[in-house]
């Protein structure tokens, strides 16, 4: 797995990302379909990019934005799946993808919050800027994304994830 760069892409943003995009585990997420016709990986970077933006806009945390925004949803597994609580996927998701992102990028508090909080008003209120950022985010990139309209980085191809044999 592989993922294509646009020019149009800002390096800026890049920086703040390169090692989560350029990790296994976390790209193994274009494995599992999300909103209909994204996969998990598509969302997620659409969800960091916006978050991203939206960030820098409001004089906020543009890391944490993009970092969390880009982890959101780290859960490389099936959300049709049975959670090990029995808590509906909706509330258990958000507690596994902090988890792996502790595990795997060492995310700081900031980050930890954003991504437990984000299924917003389904589980806890988010507590920063940056939580309410990526909470909002990922509900637009949802809307669109059920809709079949192209946002963020999948619009005009600027990223896109491309399969590699072996
Ligand atoms: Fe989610
Ligand atoms: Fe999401």
């Amino acid at each position: 797995m592989d993922i294509k760069v646009s020019e149009e892409v800002p390096k800026e943003y890049l920086t703040e990302v390169q090692n989560i995009l350029s990790n296994k585990e976390f790209l193994s997420l274009d494995n599992y379909s999300h909103h209909h016709k994204t996969s998990r990986l598509m969302h997620s970077i659409n969800v960091s990019y916006l978050s991203w933006l939206m960030a820098r806009k409001f004089h906020c945390d543009e890391k944490a934005a993009a970092r969390a925004g880009l982890l959101h949803d780290f859960c490389p597994y099936d959300f049709a799946e049975k959670t090990p609580t029995g808590e509906l996927q909706a509330f258990y998701h958000p507690k596994a993808a902090a988890k792996n992102s502790f595990r795997t990028f060492q995310i700081n508090d900031r980050e930890h919050t954003a991504i437990l909080t984000h299924m917003f008003p389904l589980g806890p209120v988010p507590r920063n800027r940056e939580a309410w950022i990526i909470s909002l985010a990922d509900k637009i990139c949802a809307v669109t994304e059920f809709c079949c309209v192209a946002i963020a980085l999948a619009r005009n191809n600027r990223m896109v994830v491309v399969k590699t044999t072996a």
